[in-house]
């Protein structure tokens, strides 16, 4: 069971199973991509040898891998360690799939599939009980080549040495920083990133009548608390608000119930009214931000601007000193409001889904580091900041405590980490050792 994954069977050769077959192929695993047709899978072949950035290192590798259709080459499965499912996210789709898969495949496979938000156990549900012991979920991020974070999610019945030998060869052969996420919405890397950008854009709009700028609003959710520089606004718009706006109606059907991520599954008026005119980001020209061409070929930011609701040069923004880090959210100005507000409540967020969406702190921080290019996890962030003055600043704000700032503040403890990160502060109250990065 713990022999070395060797051969890999990708079903769907879309934008993930296209990724995840040329990084196999790279790293000489012999890989078998089947699609709906014969067209399709070749055209798949072709975006992995000719994709940007290309799949593949060298043509040469693109001969580990053999083509091959769902219904006339399924049975080819039994030659493979991995079935890796990668077709589109439809729960009936995925459960046909894996009902005619599961007799052709041989003792001692293991089976993933890559699903955005569909929960194990409803692809799983009836199905036979190897299979409910041989499968996980694979949450490669987009693209898959460049991408380190990979949510592995195991379901009530997966056995553990199925998930390690899953996790060993992603970790050890295709370069993944493998995160052990639970099955619940979003698993953890978009639970909590989504929940930054969408209560962000609410926030932001106050602190807009306040006064603040969208640029100085992206500058605050960048270098100071160790976000890529497109901030906020930045990185919607290469997203798209028809992405957030699809991501924030399935958080409304599936957040449970009194998670605060609740209050902000819409997109607030402005956004809104951007949606249905399609001005939706990069994808279509233009979003919160877009470049003009000038006549002397030089190029020339534009922002539009949410207040008047039209398009304006983009302003330099210059940070003063006392907003060029993590502290800045204890400050009481309109800046430091906005910042304690988005990122600090993202902190508490976080701090209230241990051990609900994960085991413990570390796979949240690094879900956040490799996925979402944070510099910092959010329990990295909260020992920076230090977690009593974090918790001061909740008091004063007459805000209730998260649970895992409750789990610290009584094991009489002052940060999550201590020994340089060697140890960590568990759901139970005690430290452990830090686990070894996949
Ligand atoms: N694209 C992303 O950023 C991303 C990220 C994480 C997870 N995912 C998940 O990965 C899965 C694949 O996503 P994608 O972006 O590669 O999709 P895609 O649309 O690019 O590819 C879908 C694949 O499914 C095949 N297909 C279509 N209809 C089918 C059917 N009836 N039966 C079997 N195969 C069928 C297509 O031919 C294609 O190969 C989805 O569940 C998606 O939610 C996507």
């Amino acid at each position: 069971m713990t022999a070395k994954i060797r051969s890999v069977a990708v079903l769907g050769g879309g934008t993930m199973g296209s990724g995840i077959a040329g990084l196999c192929a790279e790293r000489d695993c012999k890989v078998l991509l089947l699609d709906v047709s014969r067209e399709a899978a070749e055209k798949a072949l072709e975006r992995i040898v000719s994709g940007r950035p290309p799949a593949l290192d060298t043509p040469e590798k693109s001969a580990n891998i053999t083509l091959g259709t769902l219904s006339e080459d399924l049975e080819k499965i039994a030659d493979c360690d991995w079935i890796c499912e990668a077709v589109i996210e439809d729960l009936q789709t995925k459960r046909d799939l894996m009902a005619r898969l599961e007799p052709l495949r041989r003792d001692g496979s293991v089976v993933s599939t890559n699903t955005s938000g569909i929960p194990l156990r409803a692809i799983t549900e009836g199905l036979p009980a190897r299979l409910r012991q041989d499968i996980v979920v694979t949450h490669f991020f987009n693209p898959v080549k460049v991408m380190r974070l990979l949510e592995i999610v195991g379901g009530e019945d997966t056995r553990p040495e199925v998930i390690q030998r899953l996790a060993d060869f992603c970790g050890n052969e295709l370069g993944k920083g493998v995160v052990y996420a639970k099955d619940t919405v979003n698993f953890i890397g978009n639970r909590i990133g989504c929940y930054w950008m969408l209560s962000g854009l609410h926030h932001a709009e106050k602190a807009l009548q306040e006064g603040l700028h969208m640029e100085t609003i992206d500058a605050l959710m960048s270098g100071p608390v160790g976000l890529p520089p497109t901030g906020l606004f930045g990185l919607i718009d290469l997203i798209g608000l028809d992405i957030m706006d699809l991501v924030g109606r399935n958080l409304a059907i599936n957040l449970p119930e009194g998670d605060i991520g609740r209050h902000f599954t819409s997109l607030p008026a402005a956004e809104q009214t951007m949606l249905e005119g399609g001005q939706l980001g990069r994808k279509s020209g233009g979003g919160f931000y877009r470049m003009q061409k000038l006549n002397d070929g030089s190029r020339n930011k534009q922002t539009f601007d949410l207040a008047t609701a039209e398009w304006r040069d983009a302003i330099a923004v210059e940070l003063t000193d006392a907003h060029n880090s993590l502290d800045m959210m204890l400050g009481d100005d309109a800046q430091s409001s906005f910042a304690w507000r988005t990122m600090g409540g993202t902190l508490w967020y976080a701090a209230n889904l241990v051990p609900d969406i994960s085991n413990d702190i570390v796979n949240i921080d690094r879900a956040m580091r490799w996925g979402f290019a944070w510099a910092k996890g959010p329990f990295e962030m909260l020992d920076a900041i230090g977690p009593l003055r974090y918790m001061e600043k909740l008091d004063a704000s007459g805000l209730p405590r998260a649970h895992m700032l409750t789990v610290l503040e009584n094991a009489g403890a002052s940060h999550f980490y201590r020994n340089d990160g060697t140890e960590y502060l568990g759901a139970d109250g005690s430290y452990h050792q830090t686990p070894a990065e996949a």
